[in-house]
């Protein structure tokens, strides 16, 4: 393999629930920046996994009345499951109750203790079980904590981080690394927070077991957030620094997370891998939350939508496409039906699954199934080709900031130009008059369609796949360097299929 590296990550998610919606956004907007650096030419290194440890995941198991280690199994295996069904294509699966984890976690443990940025003493305080948060008097709303979970009251001796003593760091290190966190208005947030004062963190808990025993001291278990955010570190080679994954893609380059979790990773992370002398990673984006037809998801409205649910009604590129293109990403937003149905049959079927099958349809019928060889082209002609050959760093500057809607509208406006172009040209009309100027017009709508269909790839890889079979072009020059290689004239075309197809009302 080659190429510079580039390691991102999903957040690693708890396995006290099923997998719905929210979880499979955070993952398929990940899968399509992996999917986008590896058709650029990165080498990359896709995270996701499950979060298995703490009083939340041990409250469910006790719950579903079985011992926590198998109902990790199961639970870990649906989000497996979904990211199968979200045609995710990871190139690691972390579970942290895995012994590498224990193993990188406690490594982690013992390198702050070595570096005494770890010491015993008298936690009280609330915290919050849901959020799996410690919260001051000042932060509870109503008696709850801010995201309205319940708090309890805790007093049990605590292990404890000097979070206090990276405050400045912290924010000087904001300040040097502007794109650290992102979006903007989470950056802002972030730097108020520290600057109203940092307190030093409890990070092990006496008070349940399921977790990565303290090393030397195992009536402790650390505390959750500790022991998830190492998974980033364990799946490199960390404690194994010299390990050629280590040293290939540590920092990693982007950590992708939900708002809800920004402080962990852009606060508590930081500050431990500093601790500990390692570097931190590159950025952190962290994405808005959906509700759904309007209503906060939650258990006692019964909202959540599985993954499975949508898949099975839409397919999977069409679900991908629409929560990558209907919000902008890093705002909040709502998830309707007729929002999805507006998308799918707009965007997809009428815009650019109706213009590939036009053109491939001329081209079957009109051209013997051969792309015809274009004579001189005009200046319409050219227009449309620059517009398309331009696309590419457009949309990289786009992926690069995480900005996939801002991409997609890119490549749509390309695929509503050519849609223009075909009406202005009218490639049927030619076919009676003037042939040679039609195989002009139909090359060039071939063209542009493969562009379209190669930039599409990360977003709805399986019918950008199925575009680049009916265009015959072969596997190995579907990537972002064969943009530049333009279609044959001669190639011999399959039958054209639909790959979007319209969403019937009944
Ligand atoms: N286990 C922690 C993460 C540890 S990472 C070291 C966790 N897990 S989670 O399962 O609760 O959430 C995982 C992700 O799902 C979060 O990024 C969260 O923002 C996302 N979502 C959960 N509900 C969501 C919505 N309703 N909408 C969008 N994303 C949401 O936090």
């Amino acid at each position: 393999m080659s190429g510079e590296p580039y390691y991102l990550t999903t957040p690693i998610y708890y396995v006290n629930d099923s997998p719905h919606i929210g979880h499979a956004y955070t993952t398929v907007a990940t899968d399509a920046l992996a999917r986008f650096m590896r058709l650029d030419g990165r080498q990359v290194f896709f995270l996701t996994g499950t979060d298995e440890h703490g009083q939340k995941v041990d409250k469910a198991a006790r719950a579903a009345g079985v011992d926590p280690q198998s109902f990790c199994d199961r639970v870990s295996q649906n989000f497996r499951e979904m990211g199968r069904l979200m045609n995710i294509s990871n190139d690691d699966y972390i579970r942290t109750t895995e012994p590498r984890h224990i193993r990188a976690s406690q490594a982690l443990w013992e390198e702050l203790q070595k570096r005494d940025e770890i010491y015993l003493g008298k936690f009280a305080g609330w915290y919050s079980v849901r959020d799996e948060a410690f919260f001051e008097e000042s932060e509870l709303v109503d008696g709850k904590a801010p995201t309205g979970a319940e708090v309890e009251w805790v007093e049990e001796e605590n292990y404890f981080f000097r979070l206090s003593k990276w405050q400045d760091w912290l924010l000087d290190h904001y300040e040097r690394n502007p794109d650290f966190i992102a979006p903007r208005s989470r950056r802002n947030e972030v730097m108020s927070f520290v600057r109203g004062g940092l307190k030093d963190l409890s990070v092990s808990r006496t008070s349940f077991s399921w977790g990565v025993p303290v090393p030397g001291d195992p009536k402790h278990v650390m505390y959750v957030w500790l022991d998830a955010l190492t998974n980033y570190l364990t799946a490199v080679g960390y404690p194994d620094i010299q390990s050629e994954n280590y040293k290939r893609y540590w920092p990693a380059d982007l950590h992708m997370v939900g708002k809800d979790i920004v402080r962990f990773h852009c606060v508590y992370w930081p500050a431990f891998l500093e601790a500990a002398g390692i570097p931190s990673p590159k950025r952190v984006f962290a994405h808005g939350w959906w509700t759904v037809e309007g209503q906060k998801m939650s258990k006692s409205l019964g909202n959540f939508i599985p993954p499975k649910q949508l898949v099975d009604e839409y397919g999977v590129d069409q679900v991908r496409y629409f929560m990558l293109r209907e919000l902008p990403f890093g705002s909040d937003g709502d998830f309707s039906r007729r929002a999805v149905i507006n998308r799918i049959n707009g965007d997809l079927a009428n815009d650019f699954g109706n213009l590939a099958q036009r053109v491939l349809s001329m081209i079957g019928r009109n051209c013997g199934g051969k792309v015809p060889a274009p004579g001189a082209f005009a200046p319409a002609d050219e227009t449309l080709l620059a517009a398309a050959r331009g696309l590419l760093p457009k949309i990289r500057v786009e992926f690069g900031e995480q900005a996939f809607h801002r991409a997609l509208e890119l490549i749509w406006g390309v695929v509503a130009d050519a849609n223009r172009y075909v009406d202005e040209q009218a490639p049927w009309a030619l076919a009676r008059n003037d042939t040679a100027r039609m195989g002009t017009v139909l090359y060039t709508l071939a063209e542009t369609i493969r562009h379209l269909a190669i930039l599409a790839q990360p977003v709805v890889p399986m019918a950008a796949a199925r575009l680049l079979d009916q265009l015959a072009q072969p596997v190995d020059r579907r990537d972002f360097a064969a943009l530049a290689q333009a279609i044959a004239p001669g190639t011999a075309l399959p039958k054209p299929e639909g790959v979007f197809p319209r969403i019937v009302e009944g």
